[in-house]
């Protein structure tokens, strides 16, 4: 393979592997503002408001909170290349999908799925928690 080829693969998968935290948050997040305002139009034209908890969180914990992530992270580099960045990202992003299911499962009537969504939601806690830490260690200097 020519040489310069090789280098233009190696750039590009060098690329891929370094999508900053930061613009992950954000591309997650457009992605719940388009179920969260979908779902509110839905609702809109239907004046059927029982998922208006699911139209709330998708839209402020989907779109809102990981949209200030993202931002916040690519104003702070260094501070989304921690590890307690990792594990902010990943505890968010798994328990936010299953809250958000669970909740659709529970104002829908299933109130047996009570203790899956009460743990996500409580991993949803956790995973603010280690955003907090490391905002605050990254902002105690200017
Ligand atoms: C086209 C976009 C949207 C539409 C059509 C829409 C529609 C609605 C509807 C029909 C309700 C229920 C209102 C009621 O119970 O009387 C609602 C509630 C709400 N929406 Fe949206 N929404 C949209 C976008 C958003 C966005 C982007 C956010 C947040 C970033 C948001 C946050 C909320 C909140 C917090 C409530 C609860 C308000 C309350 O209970 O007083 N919505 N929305
Ligand atoms: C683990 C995270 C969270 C949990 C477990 C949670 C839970 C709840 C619960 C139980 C309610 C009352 C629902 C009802 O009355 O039907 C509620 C309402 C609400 N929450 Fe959250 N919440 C969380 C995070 C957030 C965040 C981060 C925001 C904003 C950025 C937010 C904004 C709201 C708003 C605006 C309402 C009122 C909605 C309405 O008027 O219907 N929540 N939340």
């Amino acid at each position: 393979m020519p040489r310069l080829a090789v280098a233009r693969m190696h750039r590009s998968e060098t690329a891929n592997e370094e999508v900053h935290i930061g613009n992950r948050f954000l591309r997650l997040a457009i992605l719940y503002a388009l179920l969260g305002v979908s779902l509110g139009i839905v609702m809109a034209a239907s004046h059927d408001y029982t998922f208006k908890p699911l139209h709330v969180h998708l839209n402020l914990l989907g779109w809102s909170s990981m949209g200030l992530f993202g931002l916040w992270y690519r104003s702070a580099p260094a501070a989304g290349e921690t590890t307690l960045a990792r594990i902010h990202f990943w505890l968010h992003n798994i328990a936010l999908p299953i809250q958000m299911v669970t909740l659709a499962m529970f104002v829908s009537g299933n109130e047996s799925i009570e203790p899956v969504l009460a743990l996500a939601s409580i991993a949803m806690g956790i995973a603010f928690v280690c955003f907090a830490i490391n905002l605050w260690k990254h902002t105690a200097h200017s």
